[in-house]
């Protein structure tokens, strides 16, 4: 048994996809299978607008310009993530600052996102971990108490869904990554999705180098104007048709991700020593992206259980290392920041395998492993 960390869901829907787009011979770039695509996402997720871009980090920088934000604002995020979220203030000049995180979640903590806002705060970026809601209607509240944009960082959880609502509705714009270790894929790939119609147009601006266009960017024969500086962070129609082929059978590899989860947490549950990712209530409908457990031992623990696992063929990883620790912070900020729950949530959460194609077998064999190590191993 080899056991990756995650494996695509994909069907044979997928190849037909993108070979149409191939062998229609136009269009690879720009067109209607992008605006179907995008059209389909704000269907799914009742929203106005979506805008699609080559990546989720290309996404973020995206909706930063379009809110304006720069030099001397700041943005507050969690330090528990990855590290295109805390990057997005950075890339238009403003500054991420890092507050605390809760332990139902993982996701920032609305108290101490309150202690963070100052007169320069522009926006709240929480993101939802790992398939994960966040305390989104708290920071909502907080959000708009203070005249504050609030922007969902749920790169990794499409679909899932806080008190019946699904996440990315909440903000005033949300980003969504289709990278190949997501909730469904393009390879690389996300999205901005938005009610507001002035940030649509920016964004669609900032996508393409900055040209208005009218019809199709490469077809329109007029010569339109560039009116202010953007990007190619255009996704390809390729990209675009497979995107729309996985978003059919998205709810599918949901509900097999639960099944998955439910099952991992049902048989892992019992073990002292560990906490297994239950929703705590029946408020979090969870997508499970990641299947994330705590080590209730820390660090040196978890560094044994990886080890053990790895010899198991069991693949297993750190989601995530606090990033206020990492070099480029220390290099752009000179303050010494204190974040006691990511400091201490970091040293115990692992992550393992989870995936909708799972077999049985496979479940098991990790379940098993997982006990022998504290049952046998750690005494
Ligand atoms: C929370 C979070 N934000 C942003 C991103 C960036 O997305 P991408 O890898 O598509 O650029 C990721 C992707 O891993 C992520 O997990």
């Amino acid at each position: 048994m080899d056991i990756p960390l995650f494996e695509i869901y994909w069907d044979e829907e997928d190849l037909k996809a993108i070979k149409d787009v191939i062998s229609s011979g136009k269009y690879w770039s720009c067109g209607d299978i992008i605006e179907e695509f995008e059209e389909k996402i704000a269907d799914y997720l009742d929203v106005d607008h979506c805008v699609v871009f080559n990546s989720g980090g290309s996404a973020l920088h995206s909706v930063m310009n379009a809110y304006g934000f720069g030099s001397g604002d700041e943005v507050i995020v969690p330090s528990f993530t990855f590290i295109a979220t805390a990057y997005a203030p950075m890339y238009v000049d403003a500054k991420p600052v890092f507050a605390d995180i809760e332990k139902e979640t993982f996701g920032l903590d609305p108290k101490d996102v309150k202690e963070k806002i100052t007169p320069e705060t522009k926006a709240l970026m929480p993101i939802h971990y790992g398939g994960m809601p966040c305390q989104i209607d708290d920071l909502k509240e907080i959000a708009d108490e203070n005249d504050l944009i609030l922007i969902e960082d749920a790169a990794e959880s499409f679909g899932a869904e806080y008190d019946g609502e699904l996440v990315g509705t909440f903000g005033n714009s949300s980003v969504f990554s289709f990278c190949h270790n997501k909730i469904f894929t393009t390879g690389e790939g996300g999205c901005v999705v938005t009610d507001d119609e002035t940030i649509y147009e920016k964004l669609k601006l900032f996508r393409s180098y900055g040209r208005v266009v009218n019809g199709n960017y490469f077809t329109d024969p007029e010569n339109l104007d560039y009116i202010e500086v953007g990007h190619n962070y255009r996704l390809s129609t390729m990209q675009a048709a497979l995107g729309l082929s996985q978003l059919e059978k998205v709810d599918k590899s949901i509900e097999l991700r639960r099944e998955n989860a439910n099952y991992l947490n049902n048989n892992l549950r019992s073990i002292d020593g560990i906490k297994v990712p239950d929703p705590s209530s029946d408020k979090y409908h969870k997508v499970y992206q990641m299947y994330s457990i705590r080590v209730l031992n820390g660090e040196r623990t978890r560094a044994d259980l990886m080890e053990f696992l790895k010899d198991e063929s069991i693949a297993a990883r750190i989601y995530f290392d606090p990033i206020h620790e990492y070099t480029i912070f220390k290099k752009f900020f000179e303050e010494e920041i204190s974040l006691p729950v990511t400091e201490e949530l970091s040293k115990q959460v692992l992550t393992l395998p989870l995936y909708p194609n799972m077999t049985k077998e496979e479940l098991d064999y990790i379940i098993d492993k997982v006990k022998v190590f504290f049952m046998e191993k750690r005494g």
